[in-house]
């Protein structure tokens, strides 16, 4: 094996020289995965015929400066501070260079690929080509196989098995090639894909057999305890149901929107989850009447519609809630945005949604311009006028998903380019809110690590949730009004039905903004665990950013109103808040407030977040970390104080 790989470099080498085809260069693994994600295994290979939609992502240009572009349009103390760039700056920023897509299109079509078929994104990020299996796989060298998702024939993946190649010279140009290993890309199949799988005892998450299409495999649910009989709506029962008055009362929040004009909030859904207008007027009937018959505005991404299909809490659940929370606390004057992700059979990944929302992404997906794509294989020198003109979604000023994955589940090399997304959102003023997940320290469905990085119910190594620890989202956990409490007092961590998501990455470096206040926690709180139960290296980024609660919420789903529970219910309703704070902020002529964490780790904002100093996170056998005065792994820098953050909002520029 040695003695060939030299053979080949040396025969490269030799062919370099003469100028023959380049393709032959000796293959190098350039992604590999141990952990098949929970609940699969392969049951066959994949038929050689079947079209694979490949994208091979291109390195991007100045990348290695993205922190400190972040930082200088997001730190308070930059006097750059809110001036956000175009799309245009963005593309033509992290643009590959032409070298790159040069050589992965020269690889592709002396491989065999249609040079007709490969087609260049208009940012120029990613190649795409629809390939065979069997092309792909002599293409990767690697095996294609069919996954299943239990005894359940009707739920299948195709991904490549354990790594795939590139040859050396392409490798260098190459973040990610997808379909690949990655489980949350969709290879097109027309067939019902993964569901969640929830071992917790006791608390329903609901998972219909009809759930297909969710984001890939891991994600999380709110829970419920079931339907209630009663609705208090009255502030002494905080404790035991939340209504939107108790959020305005607990987050200082009383707010009339005025520059609703320009003013934008979205909420991500991905199919089948979808709200039931009954829903909504059951809801705004009881705690808006004003909003009765309003709904949110409907962006289709890859097909997403509000299905009706499938009726249930494993539906209507998420989608319900999110919808009547943000939309009954922004008030009827401002319009909530639906970003409505996949098709019922297809589903769709935060891949879609980010490819939906990057303009640089558009000559082929989102917003495709068949006028454009014909104008390919030269992908540089036609027509390309700007990002302006690609039709796609403009991302809203603030965006809630209450979707996650385990970051185990993934690969670091496809987190990395998503969390690049992110930042790249960022930059263009957009605060990406990510629920940090319901189980604590533990994964989806309560799963840690065992020694090996495996996901185990038995393993007692913590297991981070992906993207809450991409350092360019702001991680939302949750609280709880104590039981038996007034709403007038500080809330706990939530330790009710669900625990709040927290914990160190494996993945990701820690930023620059969190150090001081991660660095205080670990000191003056030193958790009592052994090394390997978490990433305690001190030098990995550390979530929640932020915290909210999550407890007890009366949302209206499938015509009745029941209890529900989780950091879905305290992403959207932070959303809404940040939301309000543009209003105020676009009300004087200024703009959005953009990626937050920068200036929220400021001493100055955290003293305008309610500190939540009691309560744990547990999971994987133990208590988890613990809620302390200043930043912590459970609740982040604390819950928002409206009042207080809109007026140190209003003083920056
Ligand atoms: C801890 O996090 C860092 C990222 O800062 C990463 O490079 C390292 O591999 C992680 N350690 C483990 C054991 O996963």
């Amino acid at each position: 094996m040695l003695l060939t790989t030299r053979l080949l470099a040396v025969l490269a080498l030799v062919l370099c020289a003469t100028g023959a085809p380049s393709t032959i260069s000796p293959h190098v693994v350039h992604e590999s995965r141990s952990n098949v994600p929970r609940g699969w295994a392969p049951v066959r290979r994949a038929e050689p015929t079947m079209i694979l939609p490949l994208r091979v992502g291109l390195v991007q240009s100045n990348l290695e400066h993205l922190e400190d572009f972040v930082m200088d349009v997001s730190h308070p103390e930059s006097s750059h501070y809110g001036k956000h760039w175009s799309a245009a700056k963005v593309a033509q920023t992290f643009r590959p260079t032409k070298e790159s897509a040069d050589t992965v299109r020269a690889w592709l079509v002396e491989s065999g690929v249609d040079p007709t078929s490969v087609r260049v994104s208009a940012g120029g990020g990613w190649l795409k080509a629809d390939v065979t299996v069997e092309q792909a796989e002599s293409l990767l060298g690697t095996e294609y196989h069919v996954y299943q998702f239990g005894e359940d024939d009707s739920r299948v993946h195709v991904a490549c098995h354990e790594k795939y190649h590139l040859p050396e010279h392409v490798a260098k140009h190459v973040d990610i090639v997808t379909p690949t290993l990655h489980f949350d890309v969709k290879p097109k199949l027309g067939a019902p894909q993964e569901v969640a799988l929830d071992k917790r005892d006791g608390v329903s998450s609901d998972v219909s057999a009809h759930a297909v299409g969710q984001p890939g495999f891991g994600v999380s649910f709110p829970k419920t305890t079931g339907t209630i009989g009663t609705i208090f709506n009255e502030l002494e029962n905080c404790d035991e149901q939340i209504v939107p008055d108790c959020l305005r009362v607990l987050y200082s929040f009383e707010y009339i929107p005025f520059a609703t004009d320009k003013n934008s909030i979205a909420i991500v859904e991905y199919t089948p989850q979808a709200y039931l207008p009954g829903d909504l007027d059951l809801f705004f009937g009881n705690f808006s009447p004003s909003q009765v018959g309003q709904r949110p505005v409907l962006e289709s991404i890859d097909g997403g519609y509000d299905q009706t299909e499938y009726e249930g809490f494993g539906e209507n659940g998420e989608s319900d809630l999110d919808l009547q929370y943000s939309m009954s606390l922004v008030g009827p004057k401002q319009t909530v945005t639906l970003y409505q992700a996949g098709d019922l059979y297809e589903g769709a990944s935060f891949g879609n949604l980010l490819d939906a929302l990057d303009a640089s992404y558009c000559t082929f997906e989102g917003g495709d311009n068949p006028e454009f794509d014909a104008t390919y294989p030269d992908p540089y020198g036609v027509g390309y006028e700007g990002p302006e003109d690609c039709g796609t979604v403009t991302p809203a000023y603030v965006m809630s998903t209450s979707y996650s994955y385990d970051e185990v589940e993934l690969t670091p090399a496809y987190e990395q380019r998503q969390c690049a997304e992110y930042a790249k959102l960022g930059l263009m003023g957009t605060t990406i809110l990510y629920s940090s997940g319901d189980y604590g320290v533990a994964g989806n469905g309560g799963i840690c690590l065992d020694s090996e990085g495996y996901e185990s119910y038995d393993g007692t190594v913590f297991n981070p949730s992906f993207p809450g620890t991409c350092p360019y989202v702001t991680s939302v956990g949750a609280t709880q009004v104590n039981p038996g409490a007034s709403v007038y007092e500080p809330e706990s961590a939530c330790e009710q039905v669900i625990y709040s998501g927290g914990g160190f990455s494996n993945v990701f470096a820690m930023p620059s903004y969190q150090k001081a206040a991660v660095e205080h926690y670990m000191a003056t709180y030193p958790p009592s665990y052994s090394d390997g139960t978490y990433n305690t290296s001190g030098t990995s980024r550390a979530y929640p950013d932020i915290a909210a609660n999550g407890a007890n919420y009366v949302v209206a789903i499938d015509g009745e109103f029941s209890l529900v529970y989780g950091t879905s219910c305290s992403s959207p309703v932070s959303a809404s808040i940040f939301s309000a704070i543009n209003d105020a902020r676009l009300t004087i002529g200024k703009g959005p407030i953009g990626f937050i964490n920068p200036t929220i780790y400021t001493p100055l904002f955290m003293e305008a977040f309610n500190d939540i100093t009691t309560g744990n996170n547990p999971g994987c056998n133990t208590n988890g970390f613990s809620a302390e005065p200043g930043w912590d792994p459970v609740t982040g820098v604390g819950t928002p104080n409206f009042a207080k953050l809109v007026g140190l909002w209003l003083a920056l520029p």
